[in-house]
């Protein structure tokens, strides 16, 4: 009998002493998490924040100067208000189809990319006469914005295995009875072909790898071509060789720069004067209690240094291995009612590779089935945003709980029946985020 009760006792008192994994570091200080030192860190930030100019490449189709532009807030990674316009329609079956937008007096029509450029390098002196700006035609009548995203602790994410997002849109489908399920998308990893990864960057999960986010926004953000994105979009009023992007001295081209600066960048911190407030401290048990954390997933952990990602091309280091960090997001895709009907364009994201590569799980099925649906937003410094979801179109924490429908319905329901003073609470969680 006495045995029969200590294996229990053993087993139980090992669960609630094994020691929990570190904590990843955070902080607004521009520091790096270890990854590098900080001088290399603050080296690759030099690279983030510099500006581009036509002689470097810009252009000539492009939305800002440099990354730092929209990734700044509160310093460089950090997101900002600048958003960027989709569009785009439906063809034949409802199914929807990247925009056809002409430009140079409809000489040229720009299409695989849902993506609109806000700006462009001409007419300039050089070329006075070549009309090249985007505008969306009336026909292209599915319209969105998209508002810039935190970068800020994101190697973090890169480093969690495939297998977590795998098993954690599994099981929430399973205790949710089937209302509440997260989406996992494979996608390209432009650095590592035929090799895909689990999607858990940008808004709609369109890539798993930094580096090959980096690629993909210097060309579509700033209109520079590199190793991986090697075709501008329009050679009208072009004029630097491609790739714009080659290689330094130290062997790095600038997109290695940005994956690296984005890797050793220290995950967003909390308002610790909010957070140890009783009212802060109710908010965080009522945000569990109605289920707000079944999609804003609290902590996460990374897998053990020495673990490959990425197709090998990648080695987790001791500084992001093995660590727990705090998202609040699952990175999963969901159909809470606020999807805008725009399926990820493959030339876009992935450049025409994308049709001379078999990419292995890829699902043409499985992105048409993410049409309406947005990866949960991780709400870790959330407090420091001042338009949220997707579009930036709710500018209250409260407007935007409540635009949660679809598979949160429940969720949004149990949050509407707090009384006043705890959904209040709720709000002081969410400002101290
Ligand atoms: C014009 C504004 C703009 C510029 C310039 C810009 N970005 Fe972004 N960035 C965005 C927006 C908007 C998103 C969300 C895009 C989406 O998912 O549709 C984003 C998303 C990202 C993400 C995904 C983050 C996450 O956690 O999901 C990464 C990584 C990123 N950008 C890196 C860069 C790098 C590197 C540069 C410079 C080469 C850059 N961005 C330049 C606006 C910009
Ligand atoms: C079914 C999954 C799910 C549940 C449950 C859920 N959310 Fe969300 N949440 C999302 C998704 C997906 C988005 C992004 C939607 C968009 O941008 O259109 C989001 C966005 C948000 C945002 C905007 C963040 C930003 O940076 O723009 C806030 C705030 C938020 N949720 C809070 C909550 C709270 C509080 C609860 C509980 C009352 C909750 N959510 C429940 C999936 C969920």
């Amino acid at each position: 009998m006495r045995i029969l009760i200590a294996i229990p006792v053993l087993l139980l008192s090992l669960f609630f002493f094994a020691p929990a994994l570190p904590e990843a570091p955070a902080g607004f200080d521009n520091k790096s998490n270890g990854l590098v030192d900080d001088a290399t860190h603050a080296a690759d930030q030099v690279k983030f924040d510099e500006i581009e100019q036509v002689s470097d490449g810009l252009g000539p189709l492009y939305n800002a100067q440099s990354c730092r532009e929209c990734h700044q807030n509160p310093t460089s990674g950090g997101s900002s208000q600048v958003s960027e316009l989709r569009v785009g329609h439906r063809g034949p079956g409802g199914k929807f189809q990247n925009p056809e937008i002409p430009i140079a007096r409809g000489t040229e029509i720009i299409k695989g990319r849902s993506l609109v450029n806000d700006r462009a390098i001409c007419p300039n002196a050089a070329f006075p006469s070549t009309e090249i700006q985007e505008r969306v035609p009336d026909s292209e009548n599915i319209r969105t914005f998209r508002v810039s995203l935190n970068l800020l602790g994101d190697g973090f994410v890169e480093a969690v295995p495939d297998q977590t997002f795998v098993d954690l849109a599994k099981d929430q489908c399973q205790k949710n009875h089937n209302k509440i399920c997260g989406q996992v998308l494979y996608v390209p990893i432009l650095e590592a072909p035929p090799l895909t990864g689990v999607g858990r960057f940008g808004w709609k999960d369109q890539h798993a790898s930094l580096l090959s986010f980096s690629a993909d926004a210097y060309l579509n953000e700033m209109g520079i071509t590199n190793r991986l994105q090697t075709d501008e979009v329009t050679n009208l009023c072009n004029t630097v060789n491609e790739p714009n992007d080659t290689t330094g001295p130290d062997g790095l081209a600038d997109i290695d720069h940005f994956a690296r600066y984005i890797r050793a960048t220290e995950t967003p911190a909390r308002d610790s004067t909010l957070a140890q407030t009783p009212k802060a401290r109710l908010g965080a048990d009522l945000f569990v209690k109605v289920g707000c954390d079944i999609c804003h997933v609290q902590t996460l952990t990374t897998a053990p240094a020495g673990t490959t990602l990425n197709g090998g091309t990648f080695t987790i280091p001791p500084a992001l291995g093995d660590k727990q960090f705090h998202p609040y997001g699952d990175f999963l895709l969901h159909n809470v009612g606020t999807g805008d009907g725009i399926v990820a364009a493959m030339l876009e994201h992935y450049g025409k590779n994308m049709y001379q590569t078999n990419w292995r799980n890829l699902s043409i099925p499985n992105y048409n089935n993410a049409a309406n649906k947005i990866r949960t937003a991780p709400l870790w410094g959330v407090r420091l945003h001042s338009r949220l979801m997707h579009d930036g179109d709710s500018v209250t924490l409260f407007d935007a709980i409540l635009r949660h429908r679809g598979e949160a319905a429940q969720v949004t329901k149990k949050f509407k029946k707090l009384n006043p003073a705890k959904k209040e609470a709720l709000l002081e969680f969410l400002r101290s985020l």
